[in-house]
């Protein structure tokens, strides 16, 4: 590592269309939006939305199990690729931790696991009534920059938030985008009991099977004990399907002469970016920058490139065979508008930190050549400055008590003071959907549904003595 300690990490983000992916596959594009000039990245992260079809996600457990369990595998099969031609490349990433809400997934990956500390996991819902076809999960961990990883109190440390999300879709419904975000800074609240401080290394899995206990609904949000996204001593970065579309209306047939069909048009189209509008006009991620988009819109393309995964013997060779030429960049699906669904984003450091200039980016960049879901996954590959915490906060007296542009002192929102019983609701709710369709959905369960439905008939014919 260079004198002035920083933290190359690399961050992945999927709409992986509820499919079971082929590590294989995945393992030999995952590192395409690397900068192979820059440091290899200490942390992989990975979000995903539609993780796994919805029946399955909301039961989690050993049914999303099999689902994750691919990807688990995917940066370690990546980086032996890319350490055979590139020997001053790692060749291994451990899975440090990894978490599920709904349909939306965020593994923390690290080349030296007993370098990362205190790593914690928070969570929100905000699909129909709270459950989590819809929501996100964040990461929050300390890197510690003395090389023996025994920085004492944590001030060596280098702390990092990580957010994977998946918010509203449809064109129309950017109001409601917005709206989740908000609850999205309200509701992913972590727990910072300075007790408990989970031994190095350690494998964080879902809490999908141990719902959160109601009892301790009585949470006093100004409790020093939690904190939310937003906290003066992290960076804090969002990735996922934000799903910003380009206009606020379905195409019409007319429409889809004019879509994007050259790198220029890309740059004249991204003038209509939602999320873009959104943000300058303060109205979502409160205090974001994002690196220049020069790659194209990343969604939607057409379903038939679903079949890729459909044969899973299709491999390494069989995806090499089956790729199309550049030009299905410009292969829209017609019913809706190209957009940048998916994005990168970070917070900036205050003004007052001077620390900006050293957030390094090194990449940020879709990876069009994975091909089987309707989104293109994009990667950024960035390097952290350790954040100066030292500052002066002005916390004096009462009204102009800190510097109201410091976001990370002055969140956009305050913490949803019922976020654990909301969350334990939803998930009653998602269980029994989970359930509902998993039944529906099943030969052996319209074979349980049928002989309900026949029980229930001839008991009522019993009772009402009509045979
Ligand atoms: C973490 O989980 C992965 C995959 O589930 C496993 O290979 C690894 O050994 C685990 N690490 C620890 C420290 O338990
Ligand atoms: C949980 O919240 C409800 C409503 O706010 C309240 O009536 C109940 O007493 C709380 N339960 C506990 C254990 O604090
Ligand atoms: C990182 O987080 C830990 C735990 O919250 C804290 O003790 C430490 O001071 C933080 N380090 C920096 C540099 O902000």
């Amino acid at each position: 590592m260079s004198s002035a300690p920083s933290l190359p990490i690399y961050l992945f983000t999927f709409n992986c269309a509820r499919l079971l992916i082929t590590p294989a596959v995945l393992a030999t594009h995952l590192f395409s939006a690397l900068d192979p000039s820059s440091p290899p990245p200490e942390i992989i992260a990975i979000g995903l939305q539609e993780v796994a079809p919805i029946s399955y996600s909301f039961l989690g457990g050993e049914y999303l199990a099999p689902y994750l369990d691919q990807w688990s595998s995917v940066p370690h099969l990546a980086a032996q690729y890319l350490h055979s031609s590139r020997p001053d490349f790692p060749s291994e990433y451990v899975e440090l931790g990894r978490y599920t809400i709904g349909m939306t997934a965020l593994f923390i990956f690290s080349r030296r696991g007993e370098q990362v500390r205190n790593l914690k996991f928070g969570s929100v819902g905000f699909g129909v009534m709270g459950m989590a076809n819809k929501g996100a999960v964040a990461a929050r961990f300390g890197y510690s920059t003395t090389e023996d990883g025994d920085g004492g109190d944590g001030s060596e440390d280098i702390n990092v938030t990580i957010v994977a999300t998946h918010l509203a879709a449809h064109e129309h419904c950017c109001e409601d985008r917005n709206r989740d975000w908000e609850t999205l800074s309200r509701g992913v609240v972590f727990e910072t009991s300075s007790t408990q401080t989970p031994p190095l290394g350690i494998n964080i899995t879902s809490s999908e099977t141990t719902p959160l206990l109601p009892s301790e609904n009585t949470t006093d949000s100004s409790s020093p004990e939690l904190s939310g996204i937003y906290h003066p001593n992290t960076h804090l970065l969002v990735m996922g399907d934000l799903n910003y579309r380009t206009s606020h209306k379905s195409p019409t047939p007319e429409d889809f002469r004019t879509f994007p069909r050259s790198p220029d048009d890309f740059v004249e189209f991204f003038k209509r970016d939602q999320l873009t509008r959104e943000r300058t006009a303060g109205n979502t991620l409160h205090g974001f920058t994002e690196a220049p988009i020069t790659f194209p819109p990343t969604y939607k393309y057409p379903e038939d490139v679903l079949s890729l995964l459909e044969d899973p013997e299709a491999g390494i060779n069989g995806n090499d065979k089956r790729q199309k030429s550049q030009d299905d960049v410009f292969d829209w699906s017609r019913n809706r508008w190209p957009s940048w669904c998916d994005r990168i984003l970070w917070l900036s450091p205050p003004a007052t930190e001077g620390a900006e200039n050293a957030i390094k980016v090194h990449k940020y960049t879709s990876i069009p050549a994975i091909r089987f879901s309707d989104h293109k996954p994009v990667g950024l590959h960035i390097s952290l400055p350790k954040l100066n915490t030292n500052i002066p906060r002005k916390v004096t007296t009462g009204e102009e008590a800190t510097d109201k542009s410091d976001l990370r002192s002055n969140p956009p929102f305050p913490l949803d003071k019922d976020w654990k019983v909301k969350r334990y609701n939803a998930e009653l709710k998602e269980w029994a959907i989970g359930y509902a369709i998993l039944i529906a959905t099943t030969t052996n369960g319209l074979t349980v549904v049928g002989c309900l439905i026949l029980g229930a008939t001839m008991l009522w014919w019993g009772v009402t003595g009509r045979v």
